[in-house]
């Protein structure tokens, strides 16, 4: 044990499927996804939520890839909403209409959040390589129609920063509740086409002024979350608020993570909720045990006072940008590794901007569901 920092935990995100029909070359998801035949079954996600009750955890959100491909959605919501637990659905929308939503409404559904890749069709259908946008505004008017909040992800980059303001517009349109204006992170799938996204420093400026404007503009009408690209930042952003502090992720086949991205850390040993129980895991994973609290960092961040403030910023990136998890964040700027970002950053000045970087997806044609994903995502954080 290297840690006395093991708190209770908030949130579970179970990633119920990696199925999607979108393929977002954002996605955050896994380069590797995993198989519809290794998905666990609906009796151990119910066991996990009930052992998740029982350790102290009060959301539960549902992901994937696309949730709404599994049929037992409703029941895994009934089941959490029996626990008292706030539920959360994250979808891309474009599998779901009006009956649907109301059905995991009446099994007790509490929000809704639905990715945007861009504001107009044609934009955001090639993002999202499937004909999804006027689907998910639909569908998001039904989702108000009943009555649940609504968060728009609107996923913004270098390519769709300009459409900015038709994004918020389109947020309060729709009378969602909030919006997370959530720039691209780039792990998974999304390193791979960080040059077709991160924006430049202009854009990142003009993006900021008009959030903190509309901010105070749309108060009491539509609340923000807003995420600045890594890369530009001087201190790298409080992970899920601490490795193993106050989030669990669980994956498709039952693997249980203190990250979504955390399987990249390949020499990390992670458990199985097949294995060992879910409060087991949380308290005695060697991978959840390895990055928590502050024992485990080297200079600067062992003599930094933001040491327990941010953590000493995500494991996976210093990971992916550095190959040494144990590293400063190079999005510190007192990282010895800042430079590994003058790459990315000195390509984005160039006008022509590499095409995106697609999931090779197996597609069944009859349904029109491949192997993808739908969108970045932010957890509720409070
Ligand atoms: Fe955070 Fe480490 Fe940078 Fe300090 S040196 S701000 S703890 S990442
Ligand atoms: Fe894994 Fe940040 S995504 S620690």
């Amino acid at each position: 044990m290297k840690s006395k920092y093991i708190e209770i935990p908030y949130a579970i995100l179970c990633e119920l499927t990696h199925r999607c029909p979108l393929s977002c070359p954002y996605c955050t998801n896994p380069v590797e996804l995993e198989k519809k035949s290794n998905e666990i079954d609906t009796n151990t996600w119910k066991k996990i939520i009930t052992e998740a009750s029982n350790m102290g955890v009060l959301q539960v959100h549902f992901s994937g890839g696309e949730p709404t491909i599994r049929k037992d959605l409703g029941e895994l919501i009934r089941h959490a909403n029996l626990l008292d637990l706030y539920t959360n659905l994250i979808t891309s929308a474009v599998l779901l209409n009006e009956d649907k939503i109301k059905e995991l409404y009446d099994f007790g559904l509490d929000h809704v959040q639905v990715s945007f890749q861009d504001t107009n069709a044609k934009s955001a259908d090639k993002i999202a390589g499937y004909k999804a946008h006027n689907k998910k505004i639909e569908i998001c008017k039904s989702i108000r129609k009943i009555g649940l909040p609504l968060t728009i992800n609107a996923v913004m980059h270098r390519q769709n920063l300009h459409n900015l303001e038709a994004m918020i517009k389109m947020a309060v349109d729709l009378d969602a509740e909030r919006i997370e204006v959530a720039q691209v992170q780039y792990y998974g799938w999304a390193l791979k086409n960080v040059e077709a996204f991160l924006p430049s420093r202009e854009q990142l400026d003009i993006t900021t002024k008009l959030v903190d404007k509309y901010k105070k503009k749309l108060k009491g009408i539509l609340v923000f979350d807003y995420v600045v690209p890594d890369y530009y930042a001087r201190k790298p952003k409080v992970c899920l608020g601490g490795w193993a502090k106050r989030f669990i992720n669980i994956t498709p086949s039952g693997t249980v993570l203190p990250c979504h991205a955390a399987e990249s850390i390949d020499y990390l040993k992670f458990d199985n909720i097949k294995d060992k129980s879910l409060s087991w895991i949380w308290k005695n994973s060697s991978a959840f045990n390895e990055f928590r609290g502050s024992s485990w960092m080297s200079e600067p961040c062992m003599s930094c006072d933001r040491k327990e403030i941010d953590w000493g910023g995500c494991r996976c990136q210093a990971y992916a940008l550095t190959g040494d998890p144990y590293a400063t964040d190079p999005t510190c700027e007192l990282s010895p590794h800042r430079k590994v970002l003058d790459k990315p950053l000195s390509k984005v000045s160039r006008k022509k901007i590499p095409d995106f970087v697609y999931r090779k997806r197996k597609v069944n044609k009859r349904k029109n569901i491949g192997i993808g994903h739908n969108s970045q995502r932010i957890l509720k954080k409070n």
